[in-house]
């Protein structure tokens, strides 16, 4: 079993078992909690698809480990990819259609984009009241390095015809039964941001399986499902995509819902940017601590927006303290924060955060409720127990 802790075992076999009531078809190996190579230490959410979440213990690094960045499949990873045979066909409403190998790729220049990719699903598991899909808690997230040709410099070449509006991605994903493959679309602005990139590369090195090996979309500031892995298509539309995915998938309502509201998709709209957002890493909730000084610390971002200020509660949210914020950063990069407390006494506190960003967004009390859990974003918090 390698070097899954004892914990992870237990996580992922509650998750596994949780899972397997509902459909009868998974593993027994899910239920067990699992290996999977190169990704030590992570919440095993799925493992029929991967779906691995982050330990909040591993927010402790501006740039996220490789082995420790949460995976979100929809479906099964393509089970063999050949970089030498591996090409990417751009068509659509293009002057000219072209068919690019890695080789090609890697002769153009690069860009390197920091991003902090996030699930549209993370928090999902704190939603009331509680909405189906994968139960993801704080971890669908992590920031990592990005390299590879600009998206730009790809539909430059195909040359984009004036009826060209979006821009569209296909994944070579393994497609089990009837379920639609992944295809989303971009608008093509988006599409020509300087930061958009084709990722072959993360954190410096070639793309492993998980994260879209040979080659991915990277679309800064959004939620993860817009950067499609293992890409084998771009189509340039004149219209947005509207393929499951896209449409009922990854929707927010355009007028708030009452819990339990189904989602009109006539009402509603694609998924884009994130949220403002902070989650508490340290001390995690439920814990008990010996010391009555505690090392408050955690992560926020805010998408395409700057995080301005991240504040901590330690009294349920009666009052509110700005927590210092760490010197590492860039555009689309979360900010580690963190506040040095000393409890008054010992007992039982509520430790909250709060982030604020340069758009004039506050992550709010409670989240806007919506079918899907989507961009849950309300305000963290933890409970300890001190005893010093
Ligand atoms: N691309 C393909 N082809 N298939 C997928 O299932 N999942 C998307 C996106 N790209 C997905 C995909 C979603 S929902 C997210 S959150 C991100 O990939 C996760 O990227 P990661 O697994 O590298 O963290």
């Amino acid at each position: 079993m390698g070097m899954i802790s004892r914990r992870d075992l237990l996580v992922g076999a509650s998750a596994g078992l949780a899972a397997a009531a509902l459909h009868p078809l998974l593993t027994w190996a899910e239920q067990q909690g699992v290996y999977i190579p190169g990704e030590e230490g992570m919440i095993v959410r799925s493992a029929r698809f991967f779906d691995l979440e982050m330990p909040t213990e591993f927010f402790d690094s501006w740039i996220t480990p490789v082995p420790h960045f949460f995976v979100r499949n929809h479906m099964h990873e393509p089970s063999t990819l050949d970089a030498s045979t591996w090409r990417l066909t751009i068509s659509g409403e293009v002057e000219k259609p072209l068919t690019l190998s890695l080789a090609d790729l890697e002769k153009m220049p690069s860009r390197s984009v920091t991003n902090t990719l996030e699930c549209a699903g993370n928090g999902r598991g704190f939603q009331q009241p509680r909405v189906p899909g994968i139960q993801w808690q704080r971890g669908a997230v992590g920031t990592a390095r990005f390299t590879g040709p600009r998206l730009r410099g790809v539909l430059e070449r195909a040359g984009v015809k004036p009826t060209g509006k979006h821009v569209m991605f296909r994944g070579l994903d393994e497609v089990p039964g009837k379920v639609p493959p992944f295809i989303r679309s971009i608008p093509i602005e988006k599409a020509n941001d300087d930061d958009t990139l084709i990722a072959t590369h993360m954190n410096g090195a070639t793309l492993s399986k998980h994260h879209g090996f040979p080659a991915r979309a990277l679309v800064p500031g959004w939620v993860g499902a817009a950067s499609c892995k293992w890409l084998s298509e771009i189509k340039v539309l004149e219209k947005e995509f509207d393929g499951n995915f896209m449409k009922p998938g990854y929707r927010m309502p355009n007028h708030p819902l009452k819990p339990g509201d189904p989602l009109n998709v006539d009402d509603s709209h694609v998924i884009t940017a994130l949220n403002v957002k902070s989650v508490i890493a340290a001390p995690t909730d439920g814990s008990a601590v010996k010391s009555r000084a505690l090392h408050i610390r955690g992560a926020a971002w805010a998408g395409e927006a700057e995080i301005t200020k991240v504040e901590i509660s330690t009294d349920a949210g009666a009052t509110w303290q700005p927590a210092q914020l760490g010197r590492e950063q860039a555009k689309y990069a979360w900010r580690l924060w963190s506040y040095l407390w000393k409890a008054p006494k010992a007992g039982d506190y509520t430790i909250m955060s709060r982030a604020t960003d340069n758009q004039g967004r506050v992550q709010p009390a409670s989240a806007e409720w919506n079918p899907s859990g989507y961009l849950y974003n309300a305000i963290d918090q933890v409970q300890v127990r001190v005893q010093g």
